[in-house]
């Protein structure tokens, strides 16, 4: 069987070097890849965007399946676009994209179903928005209703810092913006909590922690993720039962309601509080670097899993996981989420020690003549399996020394929660 992976991030990377050791997979063909795919699959330059170009390459390397990594692409239809030209998909089409894509679509599910989630409030024009700013309490959060990359969301500690996202927001910064959700703040621990669909049932597909702040001892600006560890140190039974009832067996009664389907994976970002949870939001993807630090951990054929879901036989097949912990960790080029260099060369990939239970997954790398230079903010991802999580990060810290990377940045706390407590 061919693959095409859509996508360039570690997520793809950490995709396509899971289904490389599938006994059932010929070629992989990744859109655009990295430095990393490039040494296991064919890499091909095509836009995201242009779905006639990547269904040209279908037909001309013969791929009998295309996973989709990121969201946009998912939002803007490709789903819908491959599945009405007969091409089998992995990833949820245009309408229940609307999860990620619409944060209000969201909330307005959760209101209807009684999914535990922060209070709230729409609001499609600055006047009402500041009129209710004046008399809320602080801190609170403010969105942006679309796909942000990440940035459409402002934790306001008071009403000056409501202002310029409310200025912001309707100024155009995320593009055109019809409304904006203003929520309660809510206190607790984060989680990444994953399950996969096929759009009859759906499977539980282990949880995860990450750090998205970019310093350490979680300071400084938020970023896509600078490391995870999976399992979340949070998950038990009974909280995994409470997740299941209020917020992901709801969410897809909802979608059944509106007569959408939901194929793929889908990330539900929950906040923890007293052992209850709540959805912060949902990704209509695997999180990275969550997919990045979970994908090593599992002992079924992924390529099994993605095909048992475009063929409606998920319950078919039983997902099994190793009981090693696994942590993640990113290098990321300085500057990171702000300004950064690009084009810088990485040397002494050599040096470091890789095995089945030490991996490293590139994201924002490229080839040039040979040598591998970082063209991203975040660079690469250092994971490690092993019976604990201090052991797992000591061995993936001594690699990062060992590539010696002068213009690259990391958090050596990653998991310190679960390390220290
Ligand atoms: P989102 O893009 O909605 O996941 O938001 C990005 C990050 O902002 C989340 O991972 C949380 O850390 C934080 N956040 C978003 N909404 C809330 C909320 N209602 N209360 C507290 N933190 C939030
Ligand atoms: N790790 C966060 C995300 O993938 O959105």
């Amino acid at each position: 069987m061919n693959i095409g992976i859509i996508g360039s991030g570690g997520r793809e990377h950490a995709i396509c070097s899971n289904l490389n050791n599938s006994e059932k997979i010929n070629k992989i063909y990744c859109i655009p890849g990295n430095a990393g795919t490039d040494e296991i699959a064919t890499n091909i330059d095509i836009n995201l965007n242009d779905f006639e170009k990547i269904n040209q390459l279908v037909l001309e390397k013969n791929i009998d399946l295309l996973i989709v990594g990121p969201e946009q692409p998912l939002v803007d239809g490709i789903v819908d676009f491959f599945e009405n030209l007969g091409v089998k998909i992995f990833g949820p089409n245009k309408a229940a994209s609307q999860l990620e894509g619409s944060k209000i679509f969201t909330k307005k599910i959760c209101q209807k179903y009684n999914i535990p989630t922060a209070n709230f409030g729409i609001f499609n024009n600055k006047d009402e928005s500041n009129k209710f700013l004046i008399s809320a309490n602080y801190p609170l959060v403010i969105k942006a209703d679309g796909l942000a990359a990440g940035k459409g969301v402002y934790i306001c500690e008071n009403i000056e810092m409501a202002y310029t996202a409310v200025n912001e927001i309707f100024g155009g910064k995320f593009g055109e913006t019809k409304n904006l959700l203003v929520e309660e703040f809510l206190t607790g621990e984060e989680m990444s909590y994953f399950v996969i669909s096929d759009g009859n049932s759906f499977k539980t597909f282990e949880t995860a922690q990450d750090h998205k702040r970019v310093f350490e001892g979680d300071k400084g600006k938020n970023t896509g993720g600078m490391g995870a560890y999976s399992p979340s140190r949070l998950i038990n039974n009974v909280l995994n039962e409470k997740i299941i009832k209020k917020i992901i067996e709801p969410t897809f009664a909802a979608l059944k309601d509106l007569e959408i389907e939901y194929k793929g994976f889908l990330y539900a970002g929950l906040m923890i509080k007293n052992d209850e949870p709540f959805l912060i939001e949902y990704n209509v993807r695997m999180g990275d670097p969550e997919c990045q630090t979970i994908l090593p951990k599992l002992n079924t054929d992924l390529a099994d899993i993605f095909l048992s879901c475009c063929n409606k036989k998920l319950n078919e097949i039983d997902i099994e996981w190793g009981k090693k912990k696994s942590m993640c960790i990113v290098l990321c080029s300085k500057g990171y989420p702000e300004t950064f260099e690009k084009n810088i060369i990485i040397q002494n990939f050599e040096k470091i020690n890789l095995d089945n239970e030490n991996l490293c997954f590139h994201a924002g790398t490229t080839k040039k003549n040979k040598e591998i230079m970082s063209n991203g903010g975040r660079v690469l991802n250092f994971v490690t399996l092993s019976e604990n999580f201090l052991d797992a990060r000591n061995k993936i810290i001594k690699n990062i020394n060992l590539l010696n990377w002068k213009n690259g940045h990391f958090r050596k706390d990653i998991g310190y929660k679960v390390i220290d407590q």
